[in-house]
């Protein structure tokens, strides 16, 4: 699998297996042991989808070498705030049974209760990780869902800067500003939920001739899109065919036409979410 190296010099596959509503046991287990299977090198998890045990368990029972896969997880929303982030990335670590983690996000910038002050609140929390990425329990320290003005106030601060943002973007949010500056910056973009919009595209006879024409789903079409637009697209099945296919994206490439469709394609459905409102605490 490719990889992209992130501004530290740590290599990230380009294409990661996400984890969010996957908490039925055997469903999880069963789609990272095939996610494995079939290539995925790249897990990205959450606290708040509360199924950290089960990559644990699925990645004891596929006995591949921890070191060969890149393990993702975030901080859930009602636990920012420096006191705090040890013992949420110590929970993170036993429930997915490594002793790192390649990567540690904040999930969300501005959290409830820190409406006001979600720039000292974000500074607090972010010092607390940049610790443990200097400890080596953290390879890789980043962001989720972070607009300009969020990612300006770590940059400005911190010591060690974000490499990664995870955000919303698919056909219809492809969040240009934000990934520009991302880009001057030199922090990675992962585009979440890249098959959003995958049965309304579906529909329409110019993106069916496309499907004819690469001879590939919609959905390898929607997480070819995110590769080409230099993103690294995270995408969820607990179906094995579908985690086979997803994975089936290197062997193409959009011509500049069907980039361009995709990219300048609108829809009222898709808008880009406002992250500069509090979020709800996930679990608590
Ligand atoms: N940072 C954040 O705030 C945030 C927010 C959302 C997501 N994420 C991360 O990003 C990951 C990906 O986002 P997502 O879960 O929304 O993923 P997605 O891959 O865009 O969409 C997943 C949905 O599409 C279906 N699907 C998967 N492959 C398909 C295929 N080949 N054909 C048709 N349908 C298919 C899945 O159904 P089945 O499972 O039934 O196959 C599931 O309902 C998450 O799992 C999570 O790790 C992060």
């Amino acid at each position: 699998m490719e990889n992209v190296t992130l501004a530290n010099g740590l290599k990230m596959p380009v294409l990661g297996f996400g984890m969010w509503q996957n908490t039925n046991e055997d469903e999880a287990v069963k789609s990272v042991l095939k996610a494995i299977e079939v290539g995925f090198r790249h897990i990205d998890n959450a606290a708040a989808y509360q199924n950290e045990e089960l990559v644990g368990k699925a990645l004891r029972e596929s006995g591949f070498p921890r070191e060969q896969l890149f393990l993702t997880s975030k901080l859930r929303n009602a636990a920012h705030g420096y006191e705090n982030v040890r013992r949420e990335v110590e929970e993170s670590l036993k429930k997915m049974d490594t002793d790192y983690l390649d990567l540690y996000l904040i999930h969300w910038p501005v959290v409830e209760g820190h409406g006001e002050d979600w720039a000292e609140d974000n500074r607090e929390t972010w010092k607390a990780m940049e610790e443990l990425y200097k400890e080596g329990k953290l390879k890789a320290i980043g962001v989720s869902n972070f607009s300009i003005n969020h990612l300006e106030n770590l940059v400005s601060h911190a010591e060690v800067k974000p490499m990664v943002n995870q955000l919303l973007i698919h056909p219809g949010v492809t969040q240009d500003e934000v990934r520009d500056y991302c880009r001057e910056q030199g922090i990675v973009v992962q585009a979440y939920s890249p098959l959003n919009p995958l049965s309304v595209l579906r529909k329409e006879d110019r993106v069916r001739e496309m499907l004819q024409k690469y001879d590939k789903t919609m959905a390898q079409i929607l997480l070819r899109f995110c590769l080409d637009l230099d993103t690294v697209p995270l995408t969820k099945s607990a179906h094995m065919y579908r985690i086979e296919e997803n994975f089936d994206v290197f062997d193409f490439e959009l011509d500049e036409k069907d980039f361009e469709y995709l990219y300048q394609w609108q829809h009222s459905d898709f808008q880009e979410s406002d992250n500069q409102n509090e979020r709800p605490p996930q679990i608590s």
